[in-house]
């Protein structure tokens, strides 16, 4: 090797410290708390986050492909990268996450524009594959692994008193509408001890809300533990840490994860329990693994068990071959379940999962409205439940100013509910209690009850 070139590396990894990078998100809370350790690899190799994308040398886009919505909003993403990149020759693109995994070197084909193409398992080696590509040559690392969990990764957090923290990955549930398995590949778990030690960290630096995170997180096993155990260990390093989790799946909703739930007052009495279907025939082609009535079953035993919790859902509309009649049975359980919030979505066929195969029968103009009756019907649902809070007084943990006011502060409940108020004497990170006082389908409104 020429003394010229160690020279060259030499003044490229000086430059490197310099770096501003900036980091896009979509998708799911998953790919939130990835980006974070997206951001701690690379500050790690010198580089430094920053908030404005015209500012940076690196611009990296971390991305979703559950629905072709999702992917439809990147492509366009990408497009106007393009001109920022034609007048901004030097700057480096990459494609990170899901879509990343899902399309790998077709994003690098399509578009003159991507530098770098990086699947979700694969961020470690995000320093080389820049340096490589500021030597020329565009990288694409789209393998998945068995065992990658970030496990010895300290994210880079940036913001507020609420932490994410990632305790599993992947998916081996094959629901048979979603591209989840194929994009973040099977799960593993962290070590029960890891993630108790971060949170350990996370209590000593302040942060006062910890939401445990998985794409199945409650089949969490390390080997020893399961979700039960990590939640019992979690809740137990300090109890003005409020603990939240998801995504549950049904089928790993255990007794003793309910119990857990019970014994400590500051793991949050609110379950996300996708149900996604009422009929069994629809479950079934879904691959779910329950039946309504387990569902509705295993909902009963949580009421039973946790006095006050609330519940939300996710639903689909217009799975293939659904019916009037089958789309009826999802509005009665609905109208029988009473969640407090929901995330309602329009079937969208992915390339390759088994649903794929079933054909996309269920017209567009039928998907529309029924999704439309589900949004119009939990709407009124989840009205009716935040005014049966009107007259309480209710324990909210203090978030954040207000984006709209200045006056006010906002927060939410341990049910989670978003509850807005006038700041008084109150400050972020403070659990005040607030006496409800108006309420509309996604926000209470209240004022402080102030204790002395
Ligand atoms: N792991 C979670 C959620 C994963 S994706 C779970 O098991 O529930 C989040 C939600 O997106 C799903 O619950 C489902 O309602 C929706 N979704 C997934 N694939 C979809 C598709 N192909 N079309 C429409 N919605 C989809
Ligand atoms: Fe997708 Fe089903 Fe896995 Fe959830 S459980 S990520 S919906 S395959
Ligand atoms: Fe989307 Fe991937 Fe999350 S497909 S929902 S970003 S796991």
């Amino acid at each position: 090797m020429s003394n010229c070139q160690v020279f060259g590396i030499l003044m490229m990894s000086m430059s490197d410290k310099t770096k501003q990078l900036y980091i896009e998100t979509y998708g799911c809370q998953m790919n939130m708390a990835d980006t974070e350790v997206v951001l701690s690899v690379l500050n790690g190799a010198g580089y430094t986050p920053t908030r404005d994308a015209s500012a940076a040398d690196v611009i990296l886009v971390n991305t979703c492909s559950v629905r072709d919505n999702a992917e439809a909003r990147v492509k366009q993403r990408i497009s106007e990268l393009k001109t920022h990149k034609r007048n901004n020759p030097d700057v480096l693109i990459g494609v990170l996450g899901c879509m990343a995994e899902r399309l790998r070197t077709e994003l690098i084909d399509k578009n003159n524009v991507v530098d770098m193409v990086v699947g979700p398992d694969e961020y470690r080696k995000l320093p080389a594959l820049i340096d490589d590509a500021y030597a020329g040559q565009r990288g694409i690392a789209v393998k998945l692994s068995r065992v990658e969990n970030y496990d010895d990764i300290i994210p880079l957090r940036t913001e507020g008193i609420s932490a994410w923290v990632s305790v599993m990955r992947g998916c081996d549930k094959f629901c048979t509408f979603c591209v989840v398995p194929f994009t973040r590949g099977r799960e593993r778990s962290r070590t029960l001890k890891n993630v108790v030690e971060e949170v350990h960290m996370l209590s000593a630096q302040g942060f006062k809300e910890v939401t445990l995170l998985g794409q199945n997180v409650n089949s969490y096993h390390d080997g020893e533990s399961d979700f039960a155990d990590l939640l019992d260990a979690v809740a137990g390093v300090d109890s003005a840490v409020r603990i939240r989790y998801m995504t549950s799946h049904p089928q790993d909703m255990s007794d003793k994860l309910i119990e857990t739930m019970a014994k400590h007052h500051n793991i949050c009495k609110y379950v996300h329990l996708p149900v996604q279907s009422g009929s069994n025939r629809i479950l079934k082609l879904m691959n779910r693994t329950y039946t309504i009535e387990q569902y509705l079953g295993l909902m009963d035993k949580i009421k039973t068990s946790l006095p006050g919790v609330s519940f939300s859902t996710d639903i689909m509309a217009g799975f293939p071959t659904e019916t009037t009649e089958d789309h009826q049975m999802t509005i009665d359980v609905l109208k029988h379940v009473k969640y407090d919030g929901a995330y309602m979505f329009k079937y969208s066929p992915r390339e390759n999962t088994k649903a794929w195969e079933m054909g996309d029968d269920v017209p567009e103009e039928s998907k529309m409205e029924r999704l439309n009756e589900i949004i119009t019907l939990q709407e009124e649902i989840s009205l009716e439940l935040n005014r049966s809070e009107i007259g309480k007084t209710v324990d909210v943990l203090v978030e954040r100013d207000s984006s709209r006011s200045p006056d006010d502060l906002l927060g939410r409940t341990d049910t989670n509910k978003k509850t807005l108020f006038p700041r008084g004497n109150a400050s972020v990170a403070e659990y005040r209690k607030v006496k409800i006082e108006r309420a509309t389908a996604h926000t209470l409104f209240g004022t402080l009850v102030n204790e002395n």
